[in-house]
């Protein structure tokens, strides 16, 4: 069966700001990003995910989007990125811009004519709403970064729904117009050869039409949630509206009327399965939701392996699954899950488990998460909500030469870099880079079945295939293990190439055993 590239690829996602200046503004910007392709083929992964780059406020780091057809001049220009993406094309390397739907800046041209009047023919390309009787929010909706989801418009006598900051107004897509134009902004980028799209918070853009309240929430806060205001309300109505799984169809007909091999994944918190699955649709929706339930796992094998089965048991047998560590969001990987040691293992994790890995900018060598002083903190999250700031693991790619030759946007840490660890055959890197060649050679690791099998205590088990088991031991204890096969990868190479019988593991140790 010939598959599409994305099934085998690994993502390698990029924080645009934060991998390399190259004029001295102490922002990384495009140019940058292509003249650091080649630690991308060294490393040994087949895509990058650029997070946004269009012309943009910074409200919110260019997420806060006010032209979805340009560049944003510290970025560079259209032109950089054609050259990028030239260069990442000659490397067969596929790129996948970030589309993001929901909602624009304030500042977007779109925007401020909605806000001009009421009877201004965009008015109806935002959310607006009356006040309540009392005069207050419309209903009960939050933003996710905290306080009410609506601002009053004093000029025209409205509330404007923002599901995010307040410079980021959310786009109406019940009204056909818009999705007209948003979908020629896709055509845009596509017919300049983009490869994909990752789709920001992709199932925010259908909410209730009757704006109902939410009801509270019933449940305790989950790890997924920290107690706010927010987390107070169950989100059935502001967000995740069936009818977005119609937009997502009407998109996956512009995506496949390309060359079938343009793919799209949607970034969506979603953590109930059945309604996980559905943004698949019936192959005829997103390529993949992302699977985010690792993210917040514990270092724990048996709530690793039923989170992973669970996923496995809801997926229809076409659909392929992926998984994520870590991204611009989230506390670093290795600080999330309880230090260095953990980082091997934890990429045996994300790189042999069955589905499409992303590995977040700098996780190969082990990038810490910053401790950034307050008069330093750039995230408005974290300005907004106290401990809630993105910025620690958003700091410059540690190279060992210059990021930037001024002061860079974020302060930065000296260790550990690509640098130091390049031609070290022990280092993070050449494990990194030695794991994903080992993806390359052993196409169980790529798409065989994947099956868990009891195991010792503490050890999640699994096999890839026919030929290959996969043993990770998450406790600080050793464990043996008794298979039948070879030792071809460990996070121990005093294990490697040993038979498999009677292996012991150390504390936060795995291999990779050929049967
Ligand atoms: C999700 C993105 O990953 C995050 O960085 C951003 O702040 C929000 N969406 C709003 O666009
Ligand atoms: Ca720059």
């Amino acid at each position: 069966m010939s598959r599409p590239w994305w099934h085998t690829a690994v993502i390698y996602q990029i924080y645009p700001r934060s991998f390399q200046d190259t004029n001295g503004d102490g922002i990384g910007d495009l140019p940058g990003i292509t003249s650091r392709l080649d630690h991308l083929v060294d490393l040994g992964v087949d895509a990058l995910w650029i997070s946004p780059f269009y012309p943009s406020p910074m409200a919110d780091f260019g997420y806060d989007v006010a032209d979805y057809t340009d560049v944003d001049p510290m970025f560079g220009t259209l032109d950089d990125f054609d050259d990028l993406l030239a260069a990442a094309h000659d490397r067969s390397l596929r790129v996948i811009i970030d589309w993001v739907p929901n909602h624009s800046s304030d500042q977007h041209p779109w925007f401020r004519e909605s806000r001009s009047s009421r009877h201004d023919p965009k008015r109806d390309w935002y959310v607006w709403a009356d006040p309540a009787p009392d005069g207050g929010p419309p209903n009960n909706w939050q933003s996710v970064f905290g306080g009410p989801a609506w601002e009053w418009d004093e000029a025209t006598g409205q509330y404007y729904l923002h599901s995010f900051l307040r410079e980021q107004p959310d786009l109406n897509w019940r009204n056909p117009e818009v999705e007209q134009t948003m979908f020629d902004t896709v055509r845009f980028w596509m017919d300049r050869g983009v490869d994909g799209l990752r789709i920001d918070v992709a199932h925010f853009i259908m909410k209730d039409p009757a704006m109902r309240d939410n009801p509270p929430a019933d449940v305790e806060p989950t790890e997924f949630k920290s107690l706010g205001e927010y987390d107070r309300q169950d989100h059935i109505h502001d967000k995740g509206h069936p009818d977005v799984h119609e937009v997502f169809r009407r998109l996956r007909v512009l995506l496949d009327g390309y060359d079938g091999e343009r793919f799209a994944v949607g970034e969506i918190h979603v953590f109930d399965w059945a309604e996980w699955v559905r943004y698949y649709g019936e192959a005829d929706e997103l390529h993949m939701p992302f699977n985010f339930s690792l993210l917040f796992a514990p270092w724990d094998a048996a709530e690793i392996r039923s989170r992973v089965d669970a996923m496995e048991a809801v997926l229809p047998s076409w659909a392929w699954p992926n998984h994520v560590l870590g991204n611009h969001d989230e506390v670093r990987l290795i600080d999330r899950y309880g230090g260095p040691e953990r980082a091997r293992a934890a990429a045996i994790l994300l790189l042999t488990l069955r589905g499409t890995p992303t590995i977040y900018y700098g996780e190969e060598i082990g990038m810490r998460q910053a401790d950034i002083p307050l008069d330093r903190q750039q995230d408005p999250w974290g300005l907004q909500v106290p401990g809630q700031g993105r910025d620690g693991c958003r700091t410059p790619m540690q190279w060992g030469d210059p990021f930037t030759d001024s002061e860079p946007w974020l302060p930065m840490m000296d260790e550990p870099t690509v640098a130091g660890q390049r031609t070290d055959p022990d280092s993070l890197l050449s494990f990194y880079r030695r794991l994903l060649t080992l993806r390359r050679t052993l196409p169980d690791l790529q798409t065989g079945d994947y099956r868990s099998i009891d195991g010792p205590d503490g050890v999640y088990l699994f096999r890839r295939g026919e030929s290959v088991v996969v043993a990770i031991n998450f406790t600080d204890e050793d464990r043996r293990i008794d298979l039948d096969g070879e030792v071809r990868f460990s996070t121990d190479p005093e294990l490697e190439a040993v038979s498999a019988e009677g292996v012991v593991l150390g504390p936060d140790a795995g291999v990779i055993v050929v049967t």
